[in-house]
């Protein structure tokens, strides 16, 4: 088959590779323990899914959704980042509901880029920024290495002539998070460069412990778009829903685009979201969110204490449930050894070169699972 050459440019989906070869350890009757894939062991909230049953009956449910997303929900996400952020946002020209954050994010670069465009990218990174966003719509990828020694925070001076920039904190894989003065900056840059579009992934924006609470970009600037997620925040990665939020010229773009591409999020799902953030008192998040944060921080500290008794670097974060570490020069061998002993770790270099000699763990296991996985790794 003769394929396209931003199909062919994309490289392998490092997840699939890593999927295949737990499966087949499984069928060999290994017993694994998956760190890979960022996927939440915890349940949606009884809420969440006490919204999802409610709405579900609602006479509009089985309708097709509007591009934008439903008016109300956009209504309830514009007093959810009045309360959580502090900043106010108009529901019919600052929000577009998502299907996922993913969606939003893979298909923004088109409505800005045109092929050949440079876009920045963070190294590492979420792939999909990279592959999705830049080399699906025929764009650049341009890489902005994360230096540890910088607190994994971008150069944004080697942005400079780039169509579109990807920032995400709190970050995926590394877990950092971004101070003031770097979203200060963010906004002076944006200010300086109007031919550069600033893009914020805020999917880990909720999913914080210890007293820290992320900020929004928006809070520094309006000339950003910002991307949300349910995904995390409440332990629905299937359901598919998020949204985004910020310029509104880029957002009245973004609907305009998704009505040549998809239908929107069900109509009963886009109410849970709201239903969901409804629950939060002021920027405070609900008593069942607040629990599963607890829960990830306590895994946090078992696995950066147990990594750092290994002699692996590990960045001590108030965020994400991702564990970053540093193992040496060749991760790849780690990960194998890793792997014979039925622990899956991903390897650094899936998320870009910059990854190299460090490996990923989610902490989406259960507590004892981990202490366990944490016991198998000391004798790789
Ligand atoms: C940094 C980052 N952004 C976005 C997403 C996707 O979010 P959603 O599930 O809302 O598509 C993920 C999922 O892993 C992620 O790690």
């Amino acid at each position: 088959m003769k394929f396209a050459d931003r199909y062919t440019s994309l490289p392998p989906y490092l997840f699939a590779g890593l999927e295949r070869k737990a499966a087949q350890l499984k069928a060999q009757g290994v017993d694994i323990i998956h760190l890979g894939i960022g996927d939440p062991d915890l349940p949606p909230p009884d809420f969440f899914v006490a919204a999802l049953h409610r709405h579900l009956a609602d006479p509009d449910a089985h309708l097709y959704p509007t591009s934008q997303g439903d008016p109300l929900v956009r209504k309830s996400i514009a007093q959810w980042f009045a309360g959580r952020f502090g900043v106010d946002l108009d529901p019919d020209r600052e929000i577009c509901v998502l299907i996922g954050a993913k969606e939003g994010l893979a298909n923004f670069s088109r409505i800005v880029a045109n092929p050949g465009d440079r876009v920045a990218c963070p190294d590492p990174a979420y792939p999909v920024y990279a592959q999705g966003g830049a080399l699906l719509n025929d764009a650049v990828p341009v890489f902005l290495p994360l230096d540890p020694d910088k607190g994994f925070l971008p150069d944004l001076q080697q942005a400079e002539g780039c169509r579109l920039v990807f920032l995400n904190y709190p970050n995926n894989p590394t877990g950092a998070t971004a101070p003031e003065s770097f979203f200060q900056s963010v906004a002076d840059f944006t200010e300086s460069h109007p031919e550069t579009v600033m893009v914020h992934d805020a999917a880990y924006s909720e999913m914080t412990f210890g007293g820290y609470q992320a900020p929004s970009i928006l809070q520094y600037t309006r000339q950003a778009v910002e991307f949300h997620s349910m995904s995390k925040l409440f332990n629905a990665t299937g359901y598919r829903i998020g949204f985004a939020a910020g310029n509104p010229e880029l957002i009245a773009a973004l609907a305009a685009l998704k009505a040549q591409l998809d239908s929107g999020a069900p109509v009963f799902i886009q109410r849970a979201m709201a239903d969901g953030l409804a629950r939060y008192e002021g920027a405070t998040p609900p008593p069942e969110v607040r629990a599963n944060l607890a829960e990830y921080e306590r895994r946090r500290l078992l696995v950066e204490e147990k990594l750092e008794a290994l002699g692996w670097r590990v960045l001590h974060s108030q965020a994400t449930f991702y564990v970053w570490a540093k193992v040496g020069d060749d991760e790849m061998a780690v990960v194998e050894s890793a792997m014979a002993k039925g622990v899956i770790l991903t390897p650094g270099r899936g998320f870009g070169k910059s990854g190299q000699g460090y490996v990923r763990l989610a902490l989406s296991q259960p507590y004892e699972r981990l202490e366990e996985a944490m016991g198998r790794l000391k004798i790789i």
